[in-house]
């Protein structure tokens, strides 16, 4: 009998160490505790022990059976967590704060791209600055060096207020606050909503965007102003990104370029998109004028550095496929949802 019970218990610690379901822990508690159980059995089949070996076995029995009752409940805990873990891990993560049945929206392609932006170039040491929408004739022309009767004006007629204010053309109309406020050294984005008075098409809008730039130091060169625009570019595009500079004529900076990359869509080799140029011009840039530094109580002598003009517009256009400037100002959740936007 004592080896049965011996026997028993090896069983009984075997098949334990094998469970892995709740249900294998229920066959065997049945199996060994169950009313018709073999260890139920050796209990009722104690009155055929000889009398002098009664207490020994039943002393056994009653600790195996004390033991296995034990064994079950920690052994069926375990599995129970383990069975709750593996749930958890399985099931979709569920954010409680999400409102519900709510047809959810996302972040429009332009603030993804900003947002994007502005992160890239606080990673190079860039401060990102405030300007306004309504804006005084000073700062949006005469700051940067475009006076009264300024033929470049005529590129940019925009909404003039009854104050004489303007919706501000440009985000170059802040360069001369941000030049004051903060002095030298200056490393400052800033974008914002521009107006001008359009003809709309697929490439011109009333109301666009741009993040414009600037770095002001000692012996800042157009080789800082590569280095900073290629890396940028490639960042938000996720790959190696071709530029080149063609001279520009902006009355704000001198020398003054435009900044092309090489068309993403062909490679360069010339699709609709390049319109078969092979590039596309991107970003206006140039080192600014000495008389722009000098309106922002910057020494030329001692200064320079360079600005730039990116379209925001143009490049979420670019970095999401669309080839027509109003599908962004359209507010039809149908675009964005073309766009595979999360
Ligand atoms: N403000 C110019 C525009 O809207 C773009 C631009 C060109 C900005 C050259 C710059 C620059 O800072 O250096 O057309």
């Amino acid at each position: 009998m004592i080896d049965k019970i011996n026997d028993l218990k090896a069983q009984a610690k075997e098949k334990l160490s094998n469970a892995t379901h709740s249900m294998d822990i229920e066959n065997i508690r049945v199996e060994f505790l169950g009313k018709k159980g073999k260890i139920i059995e050796i209990l009722k089949d104690l009155k055929n022990v000889e009398a002098s070996k009664r207490k020994e076995v039943a002393t056994l029995a009653n600790n195996l059976k004390n033991q296995l009752e034990e064994a079950i409940e920690n052994k069926k805990e375990e599995i129970k967590n383990k069975e709750y873990e593996k749930k958890i891990n399985s099931a979709k993560k569920i954010d409680l704060t999400v409102p519900s049945n709510l047809n959810i929206g996302s972040l429009h392609p332009i603030t993804i791209v900003q947002k994007e932006l502005e992160e890239i170039f606080e990673s190079m040491g860039f401060t990102v600055e405030d300007g306004n929408e309504v804006e005084t004739e000073y700062n949006n022309f005469e700051a940067v060096n475009v006076p009264k009767h300024h033929p470049a004006r005529d590129m940019q007629d925009t909404f003039w207020l009854e104050n004489g204010q303007l919706l501000k053309t440009q985000t170059s109309a802040a360069q001369n606050k941000i030049m004051l406020k903060y002095g030298t050294p200056l490393k400052a984005i800033f974008p914002g909503r521009c107006f001008r008075n359009e003809e709309l098409d697929a490439s011109h809008e009333n109301t666009f965007f741009q993040m414009e730039g600037m770095m002001i130091d000692k012996d800042v060169s157009i080789a800082n102003l590569i280095y900073f625009m290629k890396t940028l570019l490639s960042q938000i595009f996720k790959k190696d990104v071709e530029v080149r500079l063609r001279p520009g004529y902006f009355p704000f900076v001198e020398p003054g370029f435009e900044l092309d990359i090489k068309c993403l869509y062909c490679g360069g080799e010339g699709c609709k998109v390049c319109k078969h140029g092979g590039w596309i011009e991107l970003c206006p840039c140039g080192m600014i004028h000495p008389n722009v530094l000098k309106m922002g109580g910057i020494n030329p002598e001692e200064y320079s550095g360079f600005a730039f003009g990116l379209g925001l517009s143009r490049l979420a256009m670019m970095k999401y496929g669309i080839n027509d400037l109003r599908v962004l100002n359209s507010c039809d959740l149908r675009s964005l949802k073309q766009m595979d936007i999360k």
